[in-house]
C-alpha cells in the first residue's frame, strides 16, 4: 500500500482523468466496462454524476486515487460504479468518495440511495452498511462470470444531516488516516 499523498481533493470527472480512471477500473473488476462507457457518462448522459478523488497536481504530476459513477434518476441516486485505486485502499478515501458523491446528489434532490453489490464483496458491504445501506433484495446469479448474485441495497433516508453524522462516526472511528451490473455495479 502506497501512502496517501497529503494534497488529495473530491472533484468532478474530466475527459482528461479517463486514462487513469480506467486503470482504477481494470484493477478493479473482472467484468469491467468499456472505455467509452465513461466517455458515454461524461459527455452524453443526463443522469450520470462522475466524481474522483485525486491529488491536486495537474498534468503527469495528477494521480487519480479513486472515481464514482452515480446515475441521478428523479429522487435516486443510483451507485453505477465505484473503486478505490488499489495501491491506496483502506485509507479513508472510499468512504469519503462515496460521502462526497453522496452530498452532491441529496443536494441535487436524491432521498434515497440505492446498488448492486456482489454478494462475496464483503469489504463494499461493511462500508455499506456504515451509510446505513440495507440489503432489500436479491438478483440471482447477476454476474455473469461466475454467477455470483448481487445483492441490492438502499438508503432509505438519504439527507444531508445524516451524511454529516456518517462522516463525523468515521472520523470519530479513527479512520480519519487520510490527509484531507453485470458488469461489477455498484
Ligand atoms: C470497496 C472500496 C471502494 C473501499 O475503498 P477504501 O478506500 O479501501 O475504503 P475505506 O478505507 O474508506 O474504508 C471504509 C470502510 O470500508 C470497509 N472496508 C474497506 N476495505 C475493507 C477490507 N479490506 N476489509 C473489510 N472492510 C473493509 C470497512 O468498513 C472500512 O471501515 P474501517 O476501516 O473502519 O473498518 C475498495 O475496497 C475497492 O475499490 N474495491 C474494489 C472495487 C469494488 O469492490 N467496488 C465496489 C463495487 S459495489
Amino acid at each position: 500500500m502506497n501512502p496517501i499523498p497529503e494534497d488529495f481533493e473530491m472533484r468532478p470527472m474530466t475527459l482528461d482523468d479517463l486514462p487513469q480512471v480506467y486503470r482504477i477500473e481494470l484493477d478493479s473488476f473482472t467484468l469491467p466496462w468499456p472505455f467509452n462507457s465513461y466517455v458515454y457518462e461524461l459527455t452524453g448522459s443526463h443522469v450520470s454524476r462522475c466524481f474522483v478523488a485525486a491529488t491536486k497536481d495537474t498534468g503527469d504530476r495528477k494521480k487519480i486515487l479513486g472515481m464514482i459513477v452515480i446515475y441521478l434518476i428523479e429522487d435516486e441516486a443510483h451507485v453505477a460504479t465505484f473503486a478505490v485505486h488499489k495501491d491506496y485502499r483502506r485509507n479513508g478515501i472510499g468512504w469519503r468518495l462515496l460521502l462526497h458523491s453522496l452530498r452532491e446528489t441529496c443536494r441535487e434532490g436524491a432521498t434515497h440511495a440505492m446498488l448492486e453489490v456482489r454478494a462475496g464483496n464483503l469489504s463494499a458491504i461493511d462500508l455499506y452498511k456504515k451509510f446505513s445501506f440495507v440489503q432489500v433484495g436479491i438478483r440471482k446469479n447477476y454476474y455473469v462470470d461466475n454467477h455470483e448474485d448481487a445483492l441490492l441495497m438502499d438508503m432509505n433516508e438519504l439527507t444531508l444531516d445524516n451524511l454529516s453524522a456518517i462522516e463525523a462516526r468515521f472520523l470519530a472511528s479513527g479512520i480519519d488516516q487520510a490527509g484531507g451490473g453485470s458488469h461489477d455495479a455498484c
